[in-house]
Formats: structure tokens, sequence, C-alpha cells
């Protein structure tokens, strides 16, 4: 079979049409009455975002707690709330704000909707392994159809920081290590999210975060400084930004680290010069969780007063959870160190997002207890998912083609993973049931495969309460002797291991990335028996599997795939999907490696394995370069890419070049493949990454393609 496929750079202004930042004069009209007719108080109300009266994802920062938020509410003096979900809560505000106040201005209502809302999705950094962009578009279109039939309409997301440092938490939410990947990913996000038209009752408004650098953070421990130079700012971490603006996202959020000695939430240049006057966003900028009250202990800011004017004139709109805009943006203009046209700037851009969502013409459009019940957790919504998991899912090894299981074997299901409901859910699933996951162990009884099970080890410690290391107190080993007893009668033994859904998210990051507890023990007295393993891993992170990787003949990356978890891992095991993820950050052979990312610089003295001397950039005690690489991932066919053909060798700035390649699948398995475009800039005033992606087309079951991409 020959399919021709022609392959381009302009990938998402896909089916959809995209929303822009270009104003709507109707709009503008409609926002200048409204401002002309508010109080400075209930302008400096539009500002302030606080937390609803139930769930809190953050520290309730001292001025906010002292305040009756019932009272502040009747009185307009809150414009947006987050953490309130569910068509009665959101109901209940809304009403106050819309029939107590002056204006009856509505309120917005944000949320962390980060991977899915009740049907969860894969955790994202698992969704960019799909490395399909209209899947992911289609996943975060279903997490907001499901959040707005809740009463949420502002997704605290897409997170489109780009990160190479497995120890950082926060890696599960985000979209790798590659700056052009992760554009296309944060585009794809927003447009799910907010579709054609924001006022639509199934489509939210989304907010790119974090704004910015907050990959970066030192040795990967979250909220710590960032070192970066402009260089970096502008190649890695601001791309994705800046495609998710383009994309008509209409919030960004800050994020709470410090950049070049200034607080993200206070940089001028990062806010006023590049987003709002460069990149023409006409959106709300919204500060991070308490950032603007933070900015005191960075060593920023002596006080409130000073936090509050440093990151309102920096151009940060909303205040999320810090009450310092509530408590001293008024006296700032009474001063005249901030004037009122900023302020009103500041509040025409929440109102129009309000109009924007539809909220003026219907407060409660987004309140419907019908569409809430029908809705969520649909057959539509969960078969949806599944295409997502089994896309995302990566096969980093199969020796000995151990895998598809055949139904011939016995097979042994083991580990701590193999029957738990929770963990593959992830850390941001705030919204869904506990225990709603499918297992492996489900998986497997679904599919009808015969098999048995031993748990092995525990994975967490229960008695130990989070966040304190609760994997390295696991003494109990009891549960070996059985596997082991399991194992030996068995012809295969699927191993299922990992992470916690909390050792990832925010606060989690971690000096050691290697499977926690016994896990090790595990695998170690299951091979002695058994060399048949196939390693089923799931974590939130890239792991170090150097040790694994020399076990077992099988591995199989899972990270949290969500709701359809075991039906997924179950259809790759047994073949009835082929896998086809690849990966969106590098593995790396040991945590000292760290960060590592395949588009780095080649140094004077680059990492170049053939070298026996000394003097040349690399570790002493470990094999140079990741475990598995960045774009990397097998299937159960055959594929080769051959005949790379390249219309001129030479071209001049400006010229453009033709590249054909035959995508040939040398065995009778249909499978898809990532074909991958990587450039070099070989000599150039300022010097380039050994390898930059710049184009990739996923080809699905096709046994031959064309390649064409300009450069
Ligand atoms: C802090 C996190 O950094 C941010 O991502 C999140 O949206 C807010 N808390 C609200 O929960």
């Amino acid at each position: 079979m020959k399919t021709k496929i022609i392959f381009g750079i302009i990938y998402l202004c896909l089916k959809v049409n995209v929303f822009s930042q270009d104003l709507d004069p109707r709009i503008e009209q409609k926002v200048d009455s409204v401002l002309s007719l508010m109080t400075m108080d209930e302008k400096i109300g539009q500002l302030n975002q606080l937390n609803g009266f139930w769930d809190a994802t953050g520290p309730i920062p001292e001025e906010g707690q002292s305040l009756n938020k019932y009272n502040q509410l009747k009185a307009g003096l809150i414009g947006s709330m987050l953490n309130v979900k569910g068509v009665k809560e959101v109901r209940e505000l809304q009403k106050i704000a819309v029939e107590q106040t002056r204006l009856g201005i509505p309120l917005i209502f944000g949320f962390d909707l980060i991977h899915g809302y009740k049907t969860i999705t894969p955790i994202p950094l698992a969704e960019v392994s799909s490395w399909d962009m209209e899947l992911i578009r289609k996943s975060a279109a279903m997490a907001a159809e499901e959040a707005t039939a809740a009463g949420v309409n502002w997704a605290f997301g897409p997170m489109v920081d780009v990160s190479s440092d497995a120890r950082w938490g926060r890696v599960m939410e985000g979209v790798g290590e590659d700056p052009y990947l992760a554009s296309l990913v944060a585009s794809a996000r927003v447009i799910g999210y907010q579709g054609e038209n924001l006022d639509r009752t199934n489509t939210l408004l989304a907010c790119p975060k974090h704004y910015a650098g907050y990959g970066f953070a030192e040795s990967g421990k979250d909220y710590n400084t960032v070192s970066i130079d402009d260089y970096t700012l502008h190649n890695f971490v601001m791309p994705p930004f800046k495609a998710a603006i383009d994309a008509g996202a209409m919030s960004i959020m800050t994020s709470f680290n410090v950049i070049q000695g200034v607080p993200a939430t206070a940089n001028n240049y990062l806010i006023n010069e590049k987003l709002k006057k460069d990149w023409g966003f006409k959106g709300i900028v919204l500060s991070d969780w308490g950032s603007i009250a933070e900015m005191i202990t960075h060593g920023f800011s002596p006080n409130p007063i000073h936090a509050t004017r440093h990151a309102f004139l920096a151009g940060t709109d909303v205040d999320m959870e810090a009450s310092f805009y509530a408590n001293h943006l008024k006296d700032l203009n009474t001063q005249n160190i901030v004037s009122t046209a900023k302020i009103d700037e500041s509040v025409k851009r929440v109102l129009r997002v309000k109009f924007q969502l539809g909220l003026f013409d219907d407060p409660y459009l987004y309140c419907d207890e019908t569409r809430e019940e029908q809705i969520i957790l649909s057959k539509e919504n969960r078969d949806l998912v599944l295409e997502v998991a089994l896309n995302s899912i990566v096969l980093l090894k199969n020796d000995t083609n151990l895998l598809p299981l055949t139904g011939d074997k016995k097979i042994a299901l083991i580990g701590p993973l193999a029957k738990d409901k929770n963990i593959p859910l992830g850390n941001w699933s705030l919204a869904a049931d506990s225990d709603s996951a499918v297992s492996i162990y489900e998986g497997f009884k679904n599919l009808n495969i015969n098999f048995e099970y031993a748990k092995g080890v525990n994975l967490v410690n229960k008695k130990v309460s989070f966040p304190f290391a609760t994997h390295l107190n696991i003494t109990n080993t009891e549960g070996i002797e059985e596997a082991v007893a399991l194992a030996k009668k068995s012809d295969v033994v699927v191993l299922a291991v990992g992470e916690d859904a909390f050792q990832t998210g925010e606060g989690r990051s971690q000096s050691e990335i290697q499977l926690p507890g016994l896990q090790r023990a595990l695998i170690e007295a299951v091979s002695a028996v058994n060399a048949n393993i196939i390693l089923v891993t799931q974590s939130g992170r890239p792991l170090d599997l150097s040790w694994e990787n020399e076990h077992v003949k099988s591995i199989v990356h899972a990270w949290h795939l969500g709701t359809e978890s075991g039906n997924a891992i179950t259809k790759v095991l047994t073949g009835e999907f082929n896998p086809s993820g690849k990966l969106p950050m590098s593995f790396p052979r040991a945590v000292g490696q760290l960060p590592i990312y395949y588009n780095k610089y080649k140094t004077g003295r680059p990492s170049d394995p053939g070298n026996d001397i000394v003097f040349w950039s690399h570790f002493t005690d470990v094999e140079e370069g990741p475990l598995f690489p960045f774009g990397y991932g097998l299937n159960y066919s055959n594929i080769k890419i051959e005949n790379v053909k390249l219309s001129k060798i030479k071209i001049k700035e400006g010229d453009s070049i033709k590249i054909e390649v035959t995508i040939k699948n040398h065995s009778k398995v249909q499978g898809s493949e990532v074909v991958q475009l990587y450039i070099q800039d070989l000599y150039s005033r300022y010097v380039r990454p050994i390898k930059e992606l710049k184009d990739f087309e996923k080809v699905r079951k096709e046994l031959s393609c064309y390649l064409l991409a300009f450069l």
C-alpha cells in the first residue's frame, strides 16, 4: 500500500475557526458603558479573585482570610472565583453577584481543568506523547464540555511550561522539552477549550500558564529561582505562550518564580512589553495563587503596597487570592501612583471577557443541571479518553518480541499498580470520583484474558501522611514470596509498577526518580525465577529506568492515563492497539544527568561517545546521553524511513527546501509512525542546538508517505 502525504508546517488552523485577539467594536461599546457606571471600589472588585468556600489549592494568605467573602461578594468586590464547581454551588454564588450587587456584574468561575473534569484524560505530558494535535484538541474540548456543564467557565490551563528536568513534579502538567512541539500542543489545547466562540455553552476561557520561566526552576525544585538568559527565554520558554496567544487565549497566568531578578508577576518586560504590546494580547493577566503577596517573601517588595503597585503597573490585571489589590489599589489611586486610566484598562479586560463568555446576556449560561447529568462521564467521552490513552502509551523496549501477548501463554499480573483504580487518575483530578479509573486488572478481565494476580508490594504507605516521602517508608516484603511463586509457574509476567499520582504535581519535586519503595526488590525477585517480564510503568514524570532496562525484556510506559487507563494498557499489551507514542521528554540514565534534553548546544568539547580521553563534556560515571531520547518510541511493526531526498543541498537565508522520504512498513502488522524532521544550523552568529524539531507528521497505518517541508 502506498499513500502520499503532504507534510507542511502550518498545522493548527485546523477545522476550527480560531478565535483571535481582535476586538469586537460592539463588545467594546458595551464594556465602556458598564465601566462608566462603576465606582472605584467596584472596578477594583473586578480585579479581585478569591477561592470559593470549599476546596483550596494553595495556602490561604493572611490578608484574604480576615475578610468575609459573602459580604465582599454582595458589595460587588469580587470579580471571579476559583474552585467552585457543580451547578448548584455556582448558581448560588452567581445569584448573589447578579441579584444582590448594585450593578449585577456576573462572576467568572475558574478551575484547574488540567486533564479532564470527571472523565479524566491522560495527564498532559502523556497526551503530548501522542504527537496528535487533533486528538489533543478533542481531549481539551471534551474537558471543556464537561466542566462547563458543571458551571465552570475558566480553565486554568493549558500549562505550557517547557521543562527538561524530571525532578520537577509539574512536568506531568506540561508540554515536554521541545518548544516547537509544545507550541503546537499549546494552540491545540487553547482551541480545544475556547472553540470557535467563547459564548457557546460548551466552551470556556483558556489560561496558558505559568508566564514565564517556571519550568526552569533551579534543580527542578518547585517554586525555586529561575536563572535563564534571554536566549533561553526567547527560544525555549516564550514560543508556546506566543502560540497560545495567537490561538486566541483570552487569559494568561503569571508564574511564582523570580526571573532575571524580578518576580514574573511584576515583570514589566514580560507582561507589558512582550505580551500586551508586542503580541497584542487583549485578555486578562491573572496572578498565580498569592503570587503578588509572595513578592514580599521573594525579597522584592518590602510591604503589600509596594507589591500591589509593582504587580499592577507591570501589567498583572487580576490578583488571585492575595487580596492585595482589594486592600491597596484604591489608596495607590488616591495618591496618584496608579492612574484611573490604568485601572480602567485592566477592568475593561475583565469585562470584555465576561461579555465574550456571554455572561452579561445569561449569567446562568453554564448552569444547566440536565446538561450536567447527561454529559459528564458519557460513553462518548469515555471512548474519546480511551483513544487518547491508547495514543499516549510509549513502548520503550520489546526485546525478543515478548509483546504483544498471545492467548496461549500463562500470564501473571503482578505489582502494586495492577489493581489500583486511583493512581491512574493522576494528580489534577479534583472533580473525579476516587477509584474511578479502570485498573489493569479490570482491563484484563474486560478482554477475557486468563491470568493470575499477586500484588507483591505496596506503593504508598497510607499510614504516613503526604507530602513526606511516603514511598521511602515501605518495608513490608511479605507479598514478594507470593509474587515469586506465581511468577515461577507462569510463562510471562506483566509487572505493573510506577509512582503514586501525588509524587508529581504542584509542590511534588523529588531528588530521586527511580521506582520508589520496594518495587525494584520485587522486580529483582520475580526476574530471578522468570525471564519473561513485561514492565508496565506508570508515572507523571520520566523515570530513571536504567536498572530495569537491564533486567526486563519489555517496557511499556503508560504515564497516568486517566479513567480508561486499564483498558488502554490491556489493548496495547495484547496488540489490539499497536503503540505509537513518542517521548516528549528524555528519560535519563541517572538523576545526575538532569536537566537533560535533546536540543542542547554542542559545547567546545562536545559529548562524542567515541572520545576516549578525559577532557570532553561528559560524566565520568555514566554513559553519555539519555536512556530513551526525546521522540523515541517503538511499535509492533517494522517501519523504516527510507530514500531521504533533498531538493537542494545548500540553501541561503529565506530559501526553502523540499525533503522527501519514503515510509515503508516491512512487516505485516499495521502501524503508525511519527516522522520527525530535525535541522541543525551548523554555524550561526548565535550558536544553535545540535538538533531542532521543525516539523512532524503522524502517519497512521499507511505504509508509505511523501514528506514535504520548508525550511
Ligand atoms: C497554583 C498553581 O501554580 C496554578 O497552576 C493553579 O492554577 C493555582 N494554584 C490555582 O489552583
